[in-house]
């Protein structure tokens, strides 16, 4: 893992797709994305109280609606607007900036991150302090990957984290022996998944929904989380995001925890795994190399 600084005088958007696909930080020291400052001023001006109901606030692109609001909050219109412009800002940016991958992402939602990260009270796992790869418990990938971007909008303080080694060492690691891989072969889940395709249940049951790919993903993410021998004795990196910088990385397969900030933008896209300028490298790629069979 590598944090590499962006100069954007010297556009290569090839490399900078290998980067992230090998497992690398993109850095902004500056963020290339504009914002108003009445804008700024409004969303430091939101404080959730301490909810574990909602780790964020949610803006979706394709209902252009937002979620996880305090009860009785004000300013939904306001935080809408200015959420629909960030999601639409990072978007045009990156069409650009990755133009490899342009045409070929699906803008999934964007976040807004107002509380301290310190000593949040979450439950074990929606901690956002333990290393973790992300996966989705309700809207599977079926492959795609998920490529983040962040903004630490705080006007003085850093965003702190800790990164560990990627997907790709992490995986034959663990699986088989402490982690079962994907149960493709598995006749009676396959079989199930299938009837429930047929009865059109796919989206009513998140399990059932979910391509081996996709299970074995969730089932990393928690495995980690809850593996305090790994918490406690993987090789990490510690990374200080500094106020009005942003950064980009591959989190289903870079192992990621946040240790301490306040006040952050992100904005989610799911990237075809047809579009991977390096595809051996992907999470499903290793996977697939691992179990010999295909998974989603
Ligand atoms: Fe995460």
């Amino acid at each position: 893992m590598a944090l590499i600084a962006i100069d954007l005088q010297q556009p290569q958007p090839l490399d900078w797709c290998r980067r992230l696909e090998a497992g690398d930080i993109l850095y902004f020291p500056q963020t290339p994305i504009p914002f108003r400052p009445e804008d700024l001023s409004f969303l430091l001006g939101q404080q959730q109280t301490g909810s574990t109901l909602h780790k964020n606030i949610a803006y979706k692109p394709n209902l252009d609606t937002v979620s996880g609001l305090d009860a009785g909050a004000t300013g939904l219109q306001q935080l809408t607007a200015v959420m629909r412009q960030y999601s639409q800002d990072v978007s045009s940016f990156l069409t650009g900036f990755l133009s490899p991958y342009q045409g070929r992402w699906q803008l999934d939602y964007a976040s807004f991150r107002p509380q301290e990260e310190e000593g949040r009270d979450l439950p074990l796992r929606r901690r956002n302090d333990l290393l973790h790869t992300d996966a989705f418990p309700t809207r599977p990938t079926r492959g795609a990957r998920i490529l983040r971007f962040f903004n630490n909008i705080h006007p003085s303080r850093t965003r702190d984290w800790v990164v560990s080694d990627p997907f790709g060492v992490l995986a034959p690691r663990y699986a088989p022996l402490q982690i079962p891989l994907p149960a493709s072969g598995n006749p009676a889940g396959r079989a199930l998944r299938s009837l429930a395709q047929v009865a059109g249940l796919g989206y009513a049951i998140p399990s059932l929904k979910r391509s081996p790919y996709d299970d074995f993903m969730m089932r990393f993410h928690n495995f980690l989380k809850e593996n305090a021998e790994f918490q406690a004795n993987c090789r990490k990196e510690y990374l200080q995001f500094p106020a009005g910088s942003s950064w980009m990385v591959y989190t289903d397969m870079v192992p990621h925890a946040v240790l301490s900030g306040q006040y952050a933008l992100e904005q989610t896209f799911l990237v075809d795994h047809e579009a991977m300028v390096s595809p051996e490298t992907s999470p499903l790629a290793v996977l697939e190399a691992m179990t010999h069979s295909a998974l989603v």
